[in-house]
C-alpha cells in the first residue's frame, strides 16, 4: 500500500502507459513501454499506471515485464467492474514489488445506464468487486468514473461503500474534462467532509484537458485534499489529454509559496522523458507546450532578452536547467567526435549505449557532412529519427530519386525492404511527394487514409533539417509518423513509412476483442 507520512507530501501517478496509450495512434511497443516505464521510475513517480491487462495479450504481457523491473514505484493495472478483469490485472501485477489494482465503473447517470444497473444494483457490483480485489492485494485503488458528473449523494454512497470494501486509495475522475477548478475543489472537500472513513484514505484527482483546465483542476483539488494527481508526461492522453505531470510538478515546486506540497519527482529528469514520449508515442510536442514546449523557454523579443541578460528572473520564473534544458545551444560539426556526442546528448537527456552510439554517430556524421553547424534541436530530430524509424521495420526506405520542377509531372524511384524482401518501384505524381508517396502505396497496400502531412524547420537556414509528421487512418485505427533529414522529401516518405509500420502493429493490436476500444470500457 502507498503511505505518506508528510501531510503536504503529493504522490504522482502516471499514467502515460495507459490513458496516454489510449490516445488513438499513440501505440507504444512492448521494449518501449519498458524503457519508458523504467525512466519514470527513475524519476521518481510513485505510482505508474502500466496498463489495462485484459485488454490484450500485449498490455497483459508489458504490465507484467515492468512490474517485475520495477525498483521502486508501486505498479498498478487497470480493470473493469468485473471478476476476470480485476483477476487478470492481478496475475500481471503480483511480480512487482508493491502492486496495485485499480478497478473503475462509471456512476455517472448517463454512464449507469449503459450496463443498465440501477443505483442498488451498481452498489452491489462495486461492494463484490472492491472486496474481491483487496482480497487478493493490499493496495486497491477504485474510481468512479465519470464522478463530477455523478449525483453527490450517490457519490458519497458508493465511495463509503468502496472505502468500506477496502478500498485504500479513492480516484475522482473528470472522465470528460468538464470540471472546473472551484468545482474540483469543493468535490473533494465535499467527499472528506461527508464521507465516513474518508480520512483513512488517499483521494486521487484525475482530469481530461477538455477545457484547457486539467492541470488547474488537479492543482484546486489537491489544495481540498486530494494527495494523489493522476497524470502523463506532455499531457498525452485521448481527445484534449490528460493533466501534463510536468506542469504539475513544475507548478508545485515554483509557486510553493502559495501552494506548500511536495513531490518525490527529480525535476531534471523531466525533459527527457518528455522527448522519449513524444518520439515513442509519435505525437509532437506542440511548440508553446508550458514547460517542455521548444519555445517555453525561447526570449525572442529585444526587450525580454536584454531583461534576461541583465536579471535572468525578469522574464524567467525557473531555470531550463530545472526541467533537465541545457542552456547552451553550442553547435557541433564533422569534426566532432564520439565522446563529444555522447556528452551531448547526455545534456539533452538521451542516455544512449555503446550499440545505440554506434548507429546516432554514423547518422550524425552524415548529417554534420550535408549541414555545416548541427545545433541541438539538430541531435533532438536526430535522436527522435531514429527512434521511429529502424533497420528492425517492416518496410524500410532504402534509396529515394525524385525528378521533378520540369513542366512534366514529378516522377520518384523508390527503393523500400518490405519484410526484408528489397523492392524497387517507380511512380508518377502531382509534385514529388504524391509521386514519392504513390511509390509506397505500390508496394504496400493498404486503405488508411492521409489524415495530416507537416513540416517543420528545425532550425533556420536552407541547409536545415526538415520534420515531418504524418497522420494515417485507417477503420478506425489511427498512426503516426515522424522522420527528419535535410532532404524534405526523404524525411516525408520515412515519416509516412513510419505511420504505415505503426498501422501494421496496431492492426495486430486491434484484431477483434484485443484492446481497449474494442473491449469497451463499461461493465
Ligand atoms: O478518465 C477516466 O475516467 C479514466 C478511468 C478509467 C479512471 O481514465
Ligand atoms: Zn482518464
Amino acid at each position: 500500500m502507498t503511505t505518506t507520512t508528510d501531510r503536504n507530501r503529493v504522490l504522482i501517478f502516471d499514467t502515460t502507459l495507459r490513458d496516454g496509450e489510449q490516445s488513438p495512434g499513440a501505440t507504444m511497443s512492448h521494449a518501449e513501454k519498458l524503457e519508458i516505464a523504467q525512466m519514470l521510475d527513475e524519476m521518481g513517480v510513485d505510482i505508474i499506471e502500466a496498463g489495462f491487462p485484459i485488454a490484450s495479450e500485449g498490455d497483459f504481457a508489458a504490465v507484467s515485464d515492468i512490474a517485475k523491473a520495477a525498483r521502486n514505484a508501486v505498479i498498478c493495472g487497470l480493470a473493469r467492474a468485473q471478476i476476470p478483469d480485476i483477476d487478470r490485472a492481478w496475475e500481471a501485477v503480483r511480480h512487482a514489488k508493491r502492486p496495485r489494482i485499480h478497478t473503475f465503473i462509471g456512476t455517472s447517470p448517463l454512464h449507469r445506464a449503459i450496463p443498465n444497473l440501477d443505483m442498488d444494483q451498481m452498489a452491489d457490483r462495486i461492494h463484490q468487486t472492491v472486496t474481491h480485489a483487496r482480497n487478493l492485494c493490499d493496495d486497491v485503488q477504485w474510481s468512479p468514473m465519470d464522478a463530477t458528473r455523478t449525483e453527490h449523494d450517490y457519490l458519497c454512497r458508493v465511495v463509503e461503500i468502496a472505502i468500506r470494501a477496502g478500498a485504500t486509495t479513492i480516484n475522482i475522475p473528470d472522465t470528460v474534462g468538464y470540471t472546473a477548478p472551484r468545482e474540483s475543489a469543493a468535490l473533494i472537500a465535499m467527499l472528506l467532509e461527508r464521507v465516513p472513513g474518508a480520512d483513512r484514505i488517499v483521494f486521487a484527482t484525475h482530469c481530461h484537458n477538455d477545457l484547457g483546465m486539467a492541470t488547474a483542476n488537479s492543482l484546486a483539488a489537491v489544495e481540498a485534499g486530494a494527495r494523489q494527481v493522476e497524470c502523463t508526461i506532455n499531457g498525452l492522453g485521448e481527445r484534449a489529454g490528460n493533466t501534463a505531470l510536468e506542469e504539475v510538478v513544475m507548478a508545485l515546486k515554483v509557486r510553493h509559496d502559495i501552494m506548500p506540497f511536495t513531490t518525490a519527482i527529480d525535476t531534471t529528469k523531466i525533459m527527457g522523458l518528455s522527448r522519449r514520449v513524444s518520439q515513442v508515442s509519435g505525437f509532437p510536442v506542440q511548440f508553446n507546450k508550458a514547460i517542455v514546449g521548444k519555445n517555453a523557454f525561447l526570449h525572442e523579443s529585444g526587450i525580454h532578452q536584454d531583461g534576461v541578460l541583465k536579471n535572468v528572473e525578469t522574464f524567467e520564473i525557473m531555470r531550463p536547467a530545472d526541467i533537465g534544458l541545457n542552456e547552451a545551444n553550442i553547435a557541433m560539426g564533422k569534426h566532432s567526435g564520439r565522446a563529444a556526442l555522447r556528452a551531448k546528448l547526455g545534456d539533452l537527456g538521451f542516455e544512449v549505449g555503446d550499440n545505440q552510439l554506434k548507429d546516432v554517430f554514423v547518422r550524425f556524421k552524415a548529417l554534420a557532412d550535408r549541414k555545416k553547424e548541427v545545433y541541438d534541436d539538430d541531435l533532438v530530430a536526430l535522436m527522435q529519427d531514429s527512434a521511429a524509424n529502424t533497420d528492425t521495420d517492416y518496410l524500410q526506405v532504402r534509396h529515394l530519386r525524385v525528378v521533378c520542377g520540369g513542366g512534366e509531372p514529378a516522377t520518384a524511384t523508390l527503393t523500400m525492404m518490405v519484410d526484408e524482401d528489397e523492392q524497387t518501384v517507380e511512380r508518377q505524381g502531382d509534385g514529388p511527394v504524391d509521386a514519392a508517396f504513390a511509390c509506397v502505396n505500390a508496394l504496400f497496400r493498404h486503405d488508411a487514409t492521409l489524415q495530416l502531412y507537416q513540416v517543420h524547420a528545425v532550425t533556420e537556414g536552407t541547409d536545415a533539417q526538415a520534420t515531418v509528421s504524418v497522420r494515417l487512418e485507417e477503420e478506425g485505427r489511427i498512426a503516426t509518423g515522424q522522420a527528419a533529414d535535410t532532404d524534405t522529401i526523404l524525411a516525408s516518405v520515412k515519416a509516412y513509412v513510419g505511420a504505415l509500420n505503426r498501422l501494421r502493429v496496431r492492426r495486430q493490436k486491434t484484431a477483434p476483442d484485443s484492446d481497449t476500444r474494442s473491449i469497451g470500457m463499461f461493465s
